[in-house]
């Protein structure tokens, strides 16, 4: 179901992502060599609880955890656990903040410690770029496809594969809703973007192939070839206006 949000429905996701970009912010300066993801985790959780709001993460479909920490070859879905960081990890931390029904969701991949490789570094550094080339394709009149391809396009000129098998998405009272948002594609191709459509775009670049793997838990997806990956993801709202970014942390 793709269903169009009205201005204050906008506004009130707009505060759900409020707490989720503060929670970031805050899990930033807690990712250190030494500490671990289940750590963090109950940072995130009870940080949530704290601000009026609840890790919607939490239970669906099962998932057992408030954030998903994918460390280095993970893409996607890791599970937090007791094994401390170590300096030179990257790790993407996604969380989906409730506030009174109405949800956030975002993900942000953070260097641990000093030691991070110029390899690594480079991926967080472009794929973040590509979030906010995907973002600025985001106005009314645009399609899909637009987004899906300046994604791919300036990821593959940087030599990095594009994961297919996971996508951003509508979001509003439900988690996953309509459209679907691929990472790549072609541009004037797909759904013509709407005012009032609220959509996550949440690429995951790696330094080697895009196929993926799934651990025997049913959730940690990986890298088939171990290469690295990293993933940022924003909630945006489409305006006349142009896209809102309604998880914006200031970076
Ligand atoms: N936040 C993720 C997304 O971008 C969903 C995580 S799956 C869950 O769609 F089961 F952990 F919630
Ligand atoms: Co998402």
């Amino acid at each position: 179901m793709l269903e169009l949000k009205t201005a204050a429905q906008i506004e009130a996701m707009r505060s759900a992502g409020g707490v989720l970009a503060a929670c970031h912010r805050e899990l930033r300066s807690r990712i250190k060599p030494g500490v671990t993801t289940a750590e963090l985790d109950r940072f995130a959780e009870q940080f949530m609880l704290d601000h009026g709001t609840k890790p919607e993460q939490k239970g669906y479909h099962g998932y057992p955890f408030a954030t998903c920490a994918s460390v280095n070859d993970v893409i996607c879905h890791g599970f937090p656990d007791d094994r401390p960081l170590e300096d030179g990890d990257i790790v993407t931390i996604d969380m989906v903040v409730n506030k009174d029904g109405w949800l956030a969701d975002s993900a942000w991949s953070y260097q641990v410690g000093s030691g991070v490789s110029e390899q690594a570094k480079k991926l967080l550094e472009v794929t973040k770029a590509a979030l906010y080339l995907g973002i600025r394709q985001a106005v009314v009149g645009n399609r899909l496809g637009d987004i899906g391809h300046i994604i791919q396009s300036f990821a593959e000129a940087h030599g990095y594969g594009v994961v297919r098998n996971f996508t951003g998405h509508g979001i509003g009272q439900y988690m996953h809703e309509e459209p679907t948002v691929l990472h790549f594609g072609k541009p004037g191709k797909g759904m013509r973007l709407k005012p009032g459509m609220v959509l996550t775009i949440e690429p995951m670049l790696t330094t080697g192939t895009y196929e993926t793997f799934i651990d025997a838990d049913g959730w940690t997806a990986r890298t088939m070839d171990g290469s690295l990956c990293a993933q940022y993801e924003h909630t945006i709202a489409i305006t006349e206006d142009g896209p809102v970014i309604l998880t914006d942390q200031g970076d």
